[in-house]
C-alpha cells in the first residue's frame, strides 16, 4: 500500500480472499504463480505435502497485507480480520484447514498483540460425513461424522501501545456506545445473520460480510474522524459503513469488475461528513 504513509490510519477492518475455500482458488493462483505452479504439480501427482505448500503460499500472500497494516496503523492501532477455517478433501482425506490460527500465528510474527477473538454464529448448514455434505445412512454411529463449521472468527490485533487521548477528548466522547450496546458487542459470540446474496453473480463473488459486522467493529474501535481501512474492500461494505458512521475511509480492490457494485454502495449510504473517494489505478 505505498500510497499510504507510516502511521496513518486507526483501523483496519476486512475480510481476505479465505485459503482453501474453493471459491478463491482462481484467485490466489491468478495472483501468484508459485500457487498456480503447485496446483499443477497436485494435479499431476496428489502429495500431501504439495497440500501444505499450496496452504502456506496462500497464507504467504495475505501475510503480506498484514506486515503492511503494520507499518500503516498509528501506535495503539486496531486490525479486525473476518477469517473462516475450511475443509476439504484433497486427495481422498478430508482434513481442516485452521486459517484462524494461522493469520494470528503471522499477525504474531510481524509484532501485533493478539486480542480476544468474537465468533460470528451463522444459522447452521447440514453436518459433514466424511466430507460429503450429509450424514447420510449412518448419521448416528461413530465414529466418523465431522462437526459442522458454523462460526467464522473476528481476530482482533493491536499494534503497540493503549492509543492516548487528552482528557475528555470531544471526538472521542461523541463516539461512545450504550451500555446496551457494550454489553451486546464486547461479548465472544456474535448471532448476526449473513448477507444475503443477490442474484447477481458478480456480487456474489465478494462474499460480502453484513453491515451489521462492519458497525460493530468500527463503533468499537475507532472514533470519529479516524480513517478505517480495508485493504480487501469486496462490495465496498467497510467504507460505506465508516463514512455512515463519520469516519473516513480507504479501500484496496483488485477486482475491476466489483467496481460498480462499490460506487452503488457507497454512493447510496448516507454520508454525513465531506469525504472523497479515490480509486488507484496500477
Ligand atoms: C471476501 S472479499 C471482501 C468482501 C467485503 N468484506 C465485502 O463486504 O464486500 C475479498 C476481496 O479481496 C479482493 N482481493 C484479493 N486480493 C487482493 C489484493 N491483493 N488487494 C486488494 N484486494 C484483493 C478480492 O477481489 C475480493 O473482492
Amino acid at each position: 500500500m505505498p500510497e499510504l504513509a507510516d502511521g496513518s490510519v486507526q483501523l483496519m477492518v476486512t475480510s481476505p480472499p479465505y485459503p482453501m475455500i474453493k471459491m478463491w482458488d482462481n484467485l490466489f493462483a491468478q495472483a501468484d504463480a508459485k500457487i498456480a505452479e503447485l496446483w499443477q504439480k497436485l494435479d499431476e501427482n496428489c502429495q500431501e505435502e504439495t497440500v501444505r505448500q499450496i496452504y502456506d503460499a496462500m497464507h504467504d500472500y495475505l501475510g503480506k497485507v498484514w506486515q503492511e497494516t503494520y507499518r500503516v496503523l498509528i501506535d495503539g492501532g486496531i486490525a479486525c480480520i473476518n477469517i473462516g477455517d475450511a475443509t476439504r478433501t484433497v486427495n481422498g482425506k478430508f482434513q481442516l484447514f485452521p486459517n484462524h490460527s494461522r493469520i494470528t500465528e503471522i499477525c504474531e510474527k510481524i509484532g501485533f498483540t493478539t486480542l480476544p477473538y468474537i465468533l460470528w454464529k451463522k444459522p447452521t448448514t447440514k453436518p459433514k460425513y466424511k466430507g460429503k455434505g450429509a450424514f447420510l445412512g449412518s448419521g448416528f454411529l461413530p465414529p466418523n461424522a465431522y462437526v459442522t463449521l458454523d462460526c467464522e472468527f473476528i481476530l482482533l490485533f493491536r499494534k503497540g501501545n493503549l492509543r492516548k487521548f487528552q482528557p475528555k477528548d470531544s471526538q472521542r466522547y461523541n463516539s461512545a456506545f450504550t451500555k446496551q450496546q457494550r454489553d451486546e458487542w464486547f461479548s465472544q459470540i456474535w448471532t448476526v445473520k449473513g448477507t444475503r446474496q443477490t442474484a447477481s453473480q458478480l456480487e456474489r463473488r465478494t462474499a460480502a460480510f453484513p453491515d451489521e459486522i462492519a458497525d460493530r467493529l468500527i463503533k468499537m474501535f475507532s472514533i470519529k474522524g479516524d480513517t478505517v481501512l480495508d485493504p480487501f474492500l469486496g462490495s465496498g461494505t467497510t467504507t460505506k459503513i465508516a463514512l455512515q458512521n463519520g469516519r473516513n475511509s480507504i479501500g484496496y480492490e483488485t477486482d475491476e469488475k466489483v467496481l460498480p457494485i462499490i460506487s452503488k454502495k457507497i454512493g447510496n449510504s448516507k454520508i454525513n461528513m465531506a469525504a472523497e473517494v479515490q480509486i488507484i489505478k496500477r
